[in-house]
């Protein structure tokens, strides 16, 4: 069976993941020790996909909270030696097609896999491999930043399943990816 693919973002109300300068002081906020699902999303999943962009905000950072899930780095341009110190022996840095990735995990025994970074979220939208869309909408407008959303080939259908709104103001929407009832074959959801 395939992994579950799933995103779980947030997003400005206008649909950046970050400002122009990866800069994200405007997710800060008093979220009253609310963590909008994360720990359950994140203790069920078994393995984490995040594109250059994404782990150099991470690596920057100092901090690794991703202990015990495989961690993969896609990056056309990194390679071993370019991985923090730190974080050496914690990840591995593939330059692969999504639907390629897929498939090396399946086999590999994943079954729920975290896809994380603006391109990598595309490029997994694109391919249809997205099984779950977990969007948390902060509310403000940033006018530019780097957008969640690209281009398609075609449609993606989603289902909506639940939207939730919090007292910080932020609203939680989960989709899932519309599968049409010939095809069971997929997804874990
Ligand atoms: N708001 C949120 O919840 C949230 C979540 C995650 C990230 N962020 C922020 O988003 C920003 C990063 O986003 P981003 O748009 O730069 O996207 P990203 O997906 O993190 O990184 C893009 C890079 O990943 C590599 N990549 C992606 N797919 C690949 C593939 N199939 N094969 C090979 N390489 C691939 C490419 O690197 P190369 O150029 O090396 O080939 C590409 O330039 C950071 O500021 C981060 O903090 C925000």
């Amino acid at each position: 069976m395939h992994p579950k693919v799933s995103v779980y973002i947030a997003t400005s109300l206008d649909g950046f993941i970050a400002r122009l300068d990866g800069r994200l002081d405007w997710l800060e906020h008093d979220s009253g020790g609310e963590d909008y699902g994360f720990q359950n999303f994140f203790d069920s999943i078994d393995t984490r996909v995040m594109g250059r962009g994404t782990y150099e905000f991470v690596a920057a950072s100092g901090e690794w909270p991703y202990e015990g899930k495989r961690t993969i780095v896609l990056s056309s341009t990194l390679n071993d030696r370019d991985v923090a110190e730190h974080l050496v022996g914690k990840l591995e840095i593939l330059s692969m097609e999504p639907v390629d990735l897929v498939e090396l995990l399946a086999g590999a025994g994943a079954r729920h896999i975290y896809v994380d970074g603006g391109i990598t979220v595309q490029r997994f939208l694109r391919a249809v491999l997205v099984d779950e869309l977990i969007l948390s909408r902060m509310p403000v407008l940033l006018g530019s930043g780097i957008p969640l959303f690209g281009d398609l080939d075609a449609d993606v259908q989603l289902e909506h399943v639940e939207t939730q709104g919090f007292p910080s103001g932020l609203v939680q929407s989960r989709y899932r990816r519309y599968v049409p009832l010939s095809d069971s074959s997929r997804g874990g959801i």
